[in-house]
């Protein structure tokens, strides 16, 4: 049940019926103050404009046609012709009860359902994952999962970077390492193995030819450099599989289509460029010049597909992966989640594709960028030498930041429960800390505001979750037996059910925006409404049986409302805490 819908639907015919022009829409929201209503419907202004008259008496024949049965209490017209509606706490508690009733919690699966590609995490596997790889990764999962929740069929794409002239030099690297010890041990550590061939590839005579020579090698596909390259790989994705695993990411094996993979389509897709006309030869490269994107001086922006000396960039690479998406995979919407530095890439690529329709115009192509995570000196986060901060330390502390926390809070805890509660609390706040900023700005990294028990914070919503499962088990009853209806009387429960009906409508929102800390702000909202009810409304000692039955169940659809938006965003609850 979508309150919004249902009442833009109603007032839409109402607003038809009084004469307004069938594309002005009825502009329904939720109201800001309480004397304005719930909800507030103000299209009669923009409406009245384009019929030229009165928007006043517009709204009064809307609100004469206004069909809403039972649902409103009372329909006000307030100021020029705003039109306030305040909807009845019975047929809320109805429309409560019907959500609560529902295992899944009401929520419409999209019609029609959409094939969406997410492209998100996409490392370099020359190195380990670092903080830097960590916004695309939670944000892409969150988006993900949410998709898939609503019913679209979801296409995980980890576009991982496994080529390129890096690659000698780690595969020469690794051939001399493995003469002295077994790849995994050499490999252990990534970030040094790679400055290890880093420094001999700039400092060792005759190393660096070498490193060349294995990468014209391996494109030319030697068997042996292939055999090394493999085992690089293979070493790096299950490095990444260990961060996705203690992030509680769902990418697997079968969503990585490495940049590789798209070699063999290369070729093709100059070709295909240059028979369209769009890729031309300049400079012995051949380029692609889009007028769209000039410049002050109306000069075309020149993107280069293919180098002087023949080879293929990142932007090719891409480009075969639209067509792929678009095509095989049937694609009616990409999501990237790429850092906004690379905006220019995507605008690019993204018109280059459509101009060599390799993605129709009904396909919806969307970066969606994000900023960058700084440290609270205000530069971006690193490590206090100056260093990339890898992934994996980063978890390691934020586990035990919150065991100590943890500790403090609850020292009777069990020390095998202790350890469960840290890692979800500890990873939870990492990502809710993200995952709650604004996408698209840059943020501070701050374990003191993200570990801390108030306010927007994946430990304050984890702690809210845990009392009211509490609340539910002194009660004594399975909430899932309970079967009467949600009554709504107190003011305290009306804003809560008005925000638990909301809920779809919000998921809705971030699937369409990708937003993610709307999803945050909605569950910290809840939990903050659920704290006033609770301390208004008694509950395990209210006044008779049916009320408590009735507010058991409310407890319990905010409970379950705080864990399924919860692992949207990939952070898990726990009974106790
Ligand atoms: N590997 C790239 C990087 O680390 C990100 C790839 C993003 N996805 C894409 N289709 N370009 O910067």
């Amino acid at each position: 049940m979508n309150i919004r819908d249902f009442l833009t639907a109603r007032l839409q015919a109402a607003m038809t019926a009084a004469g307004a022009p069938d594309d002005a829409p009825p502009l329904v929201t939720q109201s800001t103050k309480p004397q304005f209503g719930d909800y507030q419907a103000n299209g009669a202004m923009g409406a009245a404009k384009k019929l030229r008259t009165n928007p006043r008496a517009l709204a009064e024949a809307t609100v004469a046609a206004l069909e809403l049965g039972d649902a409103v209490e009372k329909v006000e017209i307030a100021g020029p012709g705003f039109i306030n509606i305040h909807l009845a706490p019975t047929w809320l508690g109805e429309r409560l009860t019907e959500v609560i009733d529902a295992p899944d919690l009401g929520i419409v699966p999209a019609e029609p359902p959409q094939t969406v590609v997410v492209d998100y995490s996409s490392p370099n596997l020359a190195k380990e994952m670092h903080v830097g790889h960590l916004r695309s990764t939670i944000i892409g999962d969150a988006l993900a999962r949410l998709l898939e929740h609503l019913g679209h069929r979801v296409i995980r794409q980890n576009h991982v970077g496994d080529w390129g002239t890096q690659f000698g030099m780690l595969i020469a690297h690794l051939e001399d390492r493995e003469a002295e010890t077994a790849a995994e041990t050499a490999l252990a550590d990534l970030e040094t193995f790679y400055r290890e061939a880093k420094a001999r590839f700039d400092d060792e005579p005759g190393f660096a030819d070498r490193a060349r020579e294995y990468v014209v090698k391996l494109q030319s596909g030697d068997a042996r450099c292939l055999t090394l390259w493999n085992e690089f790989i293979e070493i790096s994705i299950r490095h990444s599989e260990a961060i996705y695993d203690r992030l509680n990411v769902t990418l697997t094996r079968a969503d990585i289509h490495a940049e590789s993979a798209y070699n063999d389509a290369l070729p093709g897709i100059i070709a295909d460029l240059q028979q369209q006309g769009l890729a031309v030869e300049d400079q012995g490269a051949q380029v692609v010049f889009l007028e769209e994107l000039a410049d002050k001086e109306g000069k075309p922006q020149a993107v280069i597909v293919q180098k002087s000396g023949g080879g293929y960039l990142y932007a090719t690479t891409d480009l075969a992966a639209l067509r792929r998406r678009c095509g095989e995979l049937g694609a009616d919407r990409i999501l990237y989640f790429i850092d906004a530095r690379q905006s220019l890439h995507m605008q690019q690529v993204f018109a280059v594709g459509r101009h060599a329709g390799f993605c129709d115009d009904a396909t919806s192509l969307e970066h969606h960028p994000f900023g960058t995570m700084m440290g609270e000196d205000g530069k971006p986060f690193r490590t206090r030498a100056g260093g990339t901060v890898k992934l994996a330390e980063l978890l390691d502390e934020a586990v035990t930041r919150a065991g100590q926390l943890v500790a403090e809070k609850d020292p009777d805890l069990p020390t095998d429960e202790r350890s469960v509660v840290a890692r979800k609390v500890g990873i939870g706040a990492v990502k809710y800390a993200d995952l709650s900023k604004t996408r698209t700005t840059d943020y501070v990294f701050s374990w003191d505001a993200m570990l801390s028990f108030e306010g927007n914070t994946a430990p304050y919503l984890q702690y809210a979750y845990s009392r009211i499962r509490s609340i539910l088990r002194k009660a004594g009853v399975d909430p899932a037996t309970l079967d009467m209806p949600v009554t709504v009387e107190a003011p305290q429960e009306k804003a809560l059910a008005l925000h638990l009906l909301r809920f779809g409508e919000v998921l809705e929102q971030v699937a369409r925006d990708a937003y993610p800390h709307q999803l945050c702000g909605y569950l910290y909202e809840l939990a903050s409404l659920y704290m006033a009810f609770y301390e208004a409304c008694p509950v395990l000692k209210a006044d008779d049986d049916v009320l408590r039955a009735s507010r058991l169940r409310l407890c319990d659809g905010v409970a379950r409302t705080l864990a399924t938006g919860l692992d949207l965003l990939g952070i898990e609850v726990m009974e106790r805490m």
